[in-house]
């Protein structure tokens, strides 16, 4: 339900093809939780509206808010309180060059400085034709492949040298743009084996609980 009263739903920021990519992730976030519970979802939601968009403008967020039920102002919090929200446009190819320990280590630093120089740019900023923006991230668990870079939140690049990053440029360049996320892939449900019978067992029945089957379905 987007209706909240009698006030008018938001109209929605997407286009149709973004929007049948944002409902299919909606429905998979949504799910996830109790029917009561959906405002829980609000972390996940965010992602997909940003997925989609690149950023979170108001009118995305306001449209968050209305499906899920969720007082703007509320939604506006929790946008501006994590730094993966992106509260302003981005440039077509976005570089995210990790700045966490073991990339630091190996000469993130060094990287992101020849990312500045060559793009024109400070980090945080995009380049006045707006094709890269240039960002700092956290850890994007690709260590062993430090420095490693992230580009338009799905591609990954390791073991980065300015060389291999003026290289990553110049074929961005020649791209049409970002490729926003697919919507999720279901998750297969698997059994919960209720009862394990190892012949040589000879204590109480063992249970397996969903989360030791590898499920993590609401018990
Ligand atoms: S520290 Fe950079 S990927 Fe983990």
């Amino acid at each position: 339900m987007i209706a909240r009263g009698t006030e008018a739903a938001p109209p929605s920021p997407f286009t149709p093809e973004q929007q049948r990519r944002f409902d299919e992730g909606f429905d998979w976030a949504v799910g996830k939780y109790p029917p009561e519970r959906r405002k829980s979802a609000l972390l996940a939601v965010l992602h997909l509206a940003q997925d989609q968009l690149g950023w979170l403008s108001e009118p995305a967020m306001a449209y968050v808010g209305a499906r899920l039920e969720i007082a703007p102002v509320r939604v506006r919090e929790v946008a501006t309180f994590y730094t993966m929200y992106r509260l302003k446009p981005v440039g077509r190819h976005q570089i995210g060059v990790c700045n966490s320990v073991s990339c630091w280590a190996m000469g993130s630093e060094r990287i992101l400085h020849h990312c500045e120089e060559r793009l024109g740019i400070k980090t945080g900023h995009t380049t006045k034709d707006g094709q890269f923006s240039l960002e700092e991230v956290a850890c994007l668990a690709a260590c062993g492949g430090a420095p490693a870079v992230l580009v338009n939140n799905f591609t990954y690049f390791e073991n980065v040298t300015p060389d291999s990053m003026n290289r990553l440029i110049l074929e961005l360049a020649e791209r049409p743009g970002q490729e926003m996320a697919k919507a999720p892939e279901p998750r297969p449900t698997l059994p919960i084996i209720e009862k394990q019978s190892f012949p040589q067992a000879t204590g109480p029945e063992a249970k397996t609980t969903a989360a030791e089957a590898g499920t993590t379905e609401p018990k």
